[in-house]
């Protein structure tokens, strides 16, 4: 078995994002010229857009350490009190899906991001006093796919905010490429564009196809992976050309047999198809609103003209 990471450890190595690539730079070498911690950084947008590998990259760039842990994880306020009396001066602390952090561990952050600071209460009732401990300078990096949740207390407390936007075909088949050479697989230039169209704007997405179309060559092919073998691969993972896989036409074609295309709510669509309400707003419908497959109305959603013609279905006349 070959050991290897599909995972750029460096900004140079990094593809895409260039706005929040080009800024984070120039943050990380201020924050490391004042040998200072840099400011808190909150990192939001859709899943697999690489927001933890952005701040693994940010702690490495740093030349910090990076203590990674996510918002539900933190029960109670003692357990972040426990990881942030443990970091060492300048090191990040990365909180995934922060929106899940719960109030009483939220105001425990607050102090300790403001002024390095943790408030701790010392004994019970009328004797009952708060101690200041002092903390190291630390970077919290926050990431989360839901920002409209985070309450304005705790994101007003990052200096910097950035927002994950999707790939384009061209920077993800060149993710594709990147990964291919890392797994020491040949790949055509017109197989790695097949794949960078099929994969709904996202790295992870990217590089499981990848991993599958890799499969496929090895076991039906010469292990080389061919534009042609490449779109049979994908073909058989019921990805189509647009990268949309069954449960978003599970979802269209929901909506537009039995609502006749909306609008209709969330939960409803959920409850039809069977998925989470959650996954569907976090996962597929973002990139359909994204492709202009879906429209949100304040009555519910809605599936527009360019779906129903990706799909070959004819709309109500209506
Ligand atoms: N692998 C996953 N995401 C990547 C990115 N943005 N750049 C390079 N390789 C990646």
């Amino acid at each position: 078995p070959v050991e290897y990471s599909l995972r750029p450890r460096y900004l140079s190595e990094y593809i895409g994002q260039a706005q929040a690539k080009e800024n984070l730079k120039v943050y990380i070498e201020a924050a490391k010229q004042r040998e200072e911690a840099l400011d808190h950084v909150l990192l939001y947008g859709p899943p697999g857009l690489g927001k933890t590998t952005l701040s693994n990259i940010i702690a490495n760039e740093l030349g910090v350490n990076i203590r990674t842990t996510s918002g539900p994880a933190i029960e109670r306020p003692g357990d972040l009190a426990a990881i942030l009396t443990n970091l060492q001066e300048n090191d990040v602390l990365f909180i995934d899906e922060i929106h899940r952090l719960n109030r009483s561990v939220e105001e425990v952050l607050y102090p300790a991001m403001e002024d390095y600071a943790l408030d701790i209460i010392i004994g019970k009732g009328p004797s009952a006093r708060s101690v200041r401990l002092d903390l190291p300078p630390f970077t919290l990096i926050g990431a989360t796919t839901r920002v409209g949740l985070l309450s304005s207390p705790l994101r007003d407390r990052f200096g910097v905010v950035s927002r994950l936007e999707y790939y384009t075909v061209d920077e993800l088949s060149f993710i594709v490429s990147r990964a291919a050479d890392i797994m020491q697989v040949h790949i055509d230039e017109e197989a790695s564009i097949e794949i960078g169209r099929r994969s709904r704007g996202t790295p992870r997405i990217a590089n499981r196809l990848l991993k599958r179309v890799r499969d496929f060559a090895q076991v039906k092919g010469d292990g080389r992976i061919t534009t042609e073998l490449a779109e049979a691969s994908l073909e058989r993972l019921q990805v189509d050309p647009l990268g949309l896989d069954h449960i978003d036409h599970k979802m269209l074609e929901a909506i537009i047999k039995s609502f006749r295309g909306g609008p209709v709510g969330l939960d409803t669509i959920a409850a039809t198809i069977g998925e989470e309400s959650q996954t569907i707003e976090d996962v597929y419908e973002p990139y359909l609103l994204q492709i202009g497959f879906l429209q949100r109305t304040p009555r519910g959603r809605m599936v527009t003209a360019a779906a129903y013609h990706h799909l070959g279905l004819a709309m109500p006349k209506d």
